[in-house]
C-alpha cells in the first residue's frame, strides 16, 4: 500500500513545484481561519461551567458535546494553549481572562505531591510556556522550571533517555520505556536550560534525542512507538507499539511527533546531524501521504482506504514542516516542506474537515487510540491545538 501511495504522491508534489506558497497562501484564506477558531472557542466557553478546571479533550464521531478531562490528563495543556493563541489573534482581554484561568489550573501538576511523566512537558510547555511567552509573568518561569526539573528526574543515564511511562513499567513489563511523543517534551527542557535551570537539562535532552535516534528508528525513517531498554545496563531491549498497527508499523502521529521534535532539536542546537534526520523521518512520511495530505492513523493498516483518517497528525506535521522550512539549509527542500504544509493547511480548512456548525471543534477525523478503541475520527484537542498554531506559524512565515 504505501508502494502505491507514493508513486500517486510524486505526481502531485510535481504539480507544485511551480507554485510559490504566497500564491497558495490566499487559498486558505488565514484570517477567516482564525476567525472561525475564534468563534469555535467561544462556543466551548459558552458551554464550559465557569468554575471547573475541566478542560474540553475529545468528541467521538458521533458527539457533538466535549469530553471533559482532569488536569492530570495527558491533554491537559492543550485546551489553555489554544486560548493563549488565540489571545494571540485577537487581542482580546476576555479570553486572556480565561487563558489564565484555565492554565492557573494546571497548577497542581509541578507540586511535589504529583508524580509526574513525560506528559508534564506537554502539560506545562503548552499552557504555562504560551502564557510566559506572551505575557512575560516571572511567576509562570518559575513553573515552567519545576516542570522541567520534574520530568529531567525521570532521566536515566545509563540508557541516556527519559522514562516517558512510569506506570507501564509494571503494567507491561517494560522497565525502561521511552516513547516518540517523548521527543516533543525536549522543548520544555531546552527551554529551561536557556532560561536559568542549568546546563543538564540541555544535556540531557540531546542525549535523550541521540539515544532515540540511534534506538527507535528503523533503516527507512520509520519509528517505533516504543523503545523499551533494560534498566541494569542500559542495553535497548527492542521496539513495540502502543498505539500503532503494529510493532513496525507506521503510525501517522508518531511519525508526525518525530518530524517535530527533530525539527524542534534542530532549531535548539544548530547540529546539522538533526537537520538531516529531521529531513529523513520528514520524507519518509511525505512519499506515502494520501492524495489529501492527511495519511490514514497508520500508514501500514490493512485495507488502508477503509481506515479512519487522523488529522492530529497532519495539523502536528503541518505546524513542523512550516518551521522546518524556515530552518533548511537547501532551498528546495524548504519550498517542498512549505509546499507540503500548505496543501495539509488547505485540506484541514476545508469543509472536509473542518468541524464549522456541526460540533465546536476546530478539525474532525482524527484518531487518538485506535486499538484501545476510543477517538477514532474524532475531534480532539491536540488536532485543534497544533492547528491553531500552524495557522499562526503560516501567517507569520507569509509576512501576513
Ligand atoms: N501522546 C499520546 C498520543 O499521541 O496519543
Amino acid at each position: 500500500m504505501r508502494k502505491q501511495l507514493s508513486l500517486l504522491l510524486v505526481s502531485i508534489s510535481l504539480g507544485w513545484v511551480g507554485c510559490a506558497p504566497d500564491k497558495q497562501a490566499d487559498t486558505i484564506h488565514l484570517d477567516r481561519q482564525l476567525e472561525y477558531c475564534d468563534a469555535q472557542i467561544r462556543r466551548t466557553l459558552s458551554e464550559a461551567d465557569q468554575d471547573s478546571c475541566l478542560m474540553p479533550r475529545s468528541m467521538e464521531a458521533n458527539q457533538t458535546n466535549w469530553n471533559m478531562s482532569n488536569i492530570y490528563d495527558w491533554t491537559s495543556g492543550f485546551w489553555p494553549g489554544i486560548l493563549w493563541y488565540d489571545y494571540e489573534a485577537t487581542g482580546d482581554e476576555e479570553i486572556k481572562a480565561q487563558a489564565i484561568r484555565y492554565t492557573e489550573c494546571l497548577l497542581p501538576l509541578v507540586t511535589p505531591a504529583h508524580g509526574a511523566d513525560h506528559d508534564i512537558g506537554f502539560q506545562i510547555f503548552c499552557s504555562f510556556g504560551n502564557a510566559y511567552r506572551i505575557t512575560g509573568n516571572e511567576e509562570y518561569k518559575t513553573v515552567i522550571l519545576k516542570g522541567a526539573q520534574k520530568l529531567a528526574k525521570l532521566y536515566n543515564p545509563k540508557v541516556g533517555t527519559i522514562l516517558s511511562w512510569p506506570g507501564m513499567v509494571k503494567r507491561m513489563g517494560w522497565p525502561h520505556n521511552t516513547i516518540m511523543d517523548n521527543m516533543m517534551n525536549l522543548e520544555i527542557l531546552f527551554w529551561a536550560a536557556r532560561n536559568g535551570g542549568g546546563q543538564e537539562l540541555y544535556d540531557i535532552a540531546v542525549k535523550h534525542a541521540q539515544t532515540t535516534m540511534k534506538y527507535s528508528f528503523r533503516e527507512d525513517g520509520g519509528n517505533y512507538h516504543v523503545a523499551v531498554y533494560d534498566t541494569i545496563d542500559g542495553h535497548f531491549i527492542k521496539g513495540v507499539t502502543n498505539q500503532g498497527y503494529g510493532d513496525s508499523s507506521l503510525w501517522a502521529r508518531g511519525q508526525a511527533w518525530a518530524i517535530y521534535g527533530y525539527m524542534m532539536v534542530y532549531r535548539e542546537t544548530q547540529d546539522k546531524t538533526f537537520l538531516r534526520f529531521a529531513e529523513k523521518v520528514t520524507e519518509l512520511y511525505l512519499e506515502n501521504l494520501p492524495e489529501d495530505y492527511i495519511p490514514y492513523w497508520d500508514f501500514d493498516a490493512p485495507d488502508m482506504i477503509k481506515q479512519p483518517k487522523d488529522a492530529s497528525a497532519a495539523a502536528i506535521t503541518a505546524s513542523a514542516l512550516i518551521e522546518l522550512s524556515e530552518l533548511e539549509d537547501t532551498p528546495s527542500l524548504a519550498s517542498r516542506y512549505l509546499n507540503a504544509a500548505t496543501r495539509m493547511l488547505g485540506e484541514l480548512s476545508s469543509e472536509r474537515y473542518q468541524c464549522r456548525d456541526i460540533k465546536p471543534a476546530f478539525l474532525m477525523h482524527s484518531t487518538g487510540n485506535q486499538p484501545g478503541g476510543y477517538e477514532i475520527d474524532a475531534s480532539i484537542n491536540y488536532a485543534d491545538y497544533y492547528y491553531l498554531q500552524a495557522l499562526l506559524k503560516y501567517k507569520k512565515a507569509m509576512g501576513l
